[in-house]
């Protein structure tokens, strides 16, 4: 039998039958009428979601080229940079700016942990900055971070504040305007639950300053040149026109539920995650305060590797889970519950999960995960 697949990693995620049969029509022209009249509806529908009444460009790229968007267009050469670094796309943020020539100073949380935010005052009380760089939700370590707080700290130090919520955005709230994000970057392929291939970047007017004064070399991802298109609902290069279609109804399904309800299901789906793990005897990754409601990180029991457990449940069960990355590699697992993930599929994780473990060597009682699950889903209704 050819087995269901399940996506349970933070992305690519499942993608809804109806945004995957709006990309399967035929194509249209993007110099077109109907293609500007789609990009003007996807503004409508992205400023709602990214909180902000300013330009939401959508890049043909991953969400790493929106982070290198952020970057290239508002930091020159020399700028002095805070990045705060949670874990590996933190490191990533800190990367790029180095590539592009500024002189960052990385404050480590160390993986795991969250940005604390007296950390983050002191250093802004200490060194004038351009740019504060920080990632939302670290998929790496499962841990969310508190933007909002940072926000009023990078206002009141008058730094740009560039936020990473590649994995975030649309299943966990940011409001960019209210919370002082300046430049704010997600993809399609997460809570979006659309597939890979758009970076969408929001640009506040203090960082559209920033972008008129940029000397950093950049040309596909100049977001200059994205102004300019944006003005007539077009792109300056060939967008993805499908993706672009998926996304418009991906959009409907998160407004038609509404952002509230949508922020909710994924805290229930991510304290089902947690309190299951619980009830198996597993240790999570992230505090009870910092856990994402996006992503679960469990610590492999030990003497176990980890992707040993995930490749048993992907061969049974056809549930791939996700792997830990760089210094969590085979210590780590993930389960993430982002974007067109229903209760079914969780609870269908745990019990798979369950049977694995036993397969390994790790007996489980069976059904002790499921029912925490259970009892938060019970609850919660
Ligand atoms: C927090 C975060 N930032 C950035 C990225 C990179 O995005 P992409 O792989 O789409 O380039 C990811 C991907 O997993 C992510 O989770």
């Amino acid at each position: 039998m050819t087995k269901k697949t399940r996506l349970l990693i933070p992305g690519p995620t499942p993608v809804p039958p109806a945004v995957a049969e709006v990309m399967a029509r035929p194509l249209i022209g993007h110099r077109t009428q109907e293609f500007a009249d789609l990009y003007a509806r996807l503004q409508g529908k992205l400023k709602k979601v990214f909180g902000t009444e300013n330009d939401v460009h959508i890049l043909t790229s991953s969400g790493t080229g929106g982070m290198e968007a952020a970057v290239a267009n508002t930091v020159n050469p020399g700028d002095k940079v805070l990045a705060l670094v949670t874990g590996k796309f933190g490191e990533r943020f800190t990367e790029l700016a180095r590539v592009y020539g500024a002189e960052v100073d990385a404050l480590e949380f160390g993986w795991g942990n969250a940005v604390a935010l007296d950390q983050v005052e002191e250093r802004l009380k200490k060194g004038k900055y351009k740019a504060v760089l920080a990632t939302h939700n670290e998929t790496a370590t499962t841990v969310i971070n508190d933007i909002k707080g940072i926000g009023a700290l990078t206002r009141s130090a008058d730094a740009l504040l560039l936020v990473d919520a590649v994995s975030s955005l649309g299943g966990a709230e940011l409001l960019a305007d209210d919370w002082g994000v300046d430049v704010l970057v997600t993809a399609s392929q997460k809570a979006l639950m659309v597939p890979p291939g758009l970076a969408m970047v929001s640009v506040s007017p203090r960082a559209g300053e920033a972008v008129n004064q940029a000397r950093s070399p950049r040309y596909y991802f100049s977001l200059a040149a994205a102004k300019k298109s944006i003005a007539k609902y077009n792109t300056p290069y060939t967008p993805a026109v499908s993706l672009f279609a998926g996304l418009d109804v991906a959009l409907d399904m998160i407004l038609a539920e509404g952002l509230e309800q949508v922020y909710r299901r994924h805290n229930t789906f991510a304290a089902a995650t947690r309190q299951a793990m619980n009830a198996l005897g597993l240790k999570l990754v992230a505090p009870e305060t910092s856990a994402s409601p996006l992503v679960t990180g469990v610590w492999a029991p030990e003497g176990m590797n980890a992707d040993d457990l995930r490749r048993k449940i992907v061969q049974d069960y056809g549930i791939l889970i996700a792997g830990g990355q760089d210094q969590f590699k085979g210590r780590v697992f993930r389960i993430a519950h982002m974007g067109y993930v229903d209760a079914v599929d969780i609870l269908g994780t745990i019990a798979a999960l369950e049977i694995s473990l036993a397969h390994v060597g790790q007996p489980a009682k069976f059904g002790s995960g499921v029912a925490a699950a259970q009892a938060v889903f019970a609850g919660r209704k």
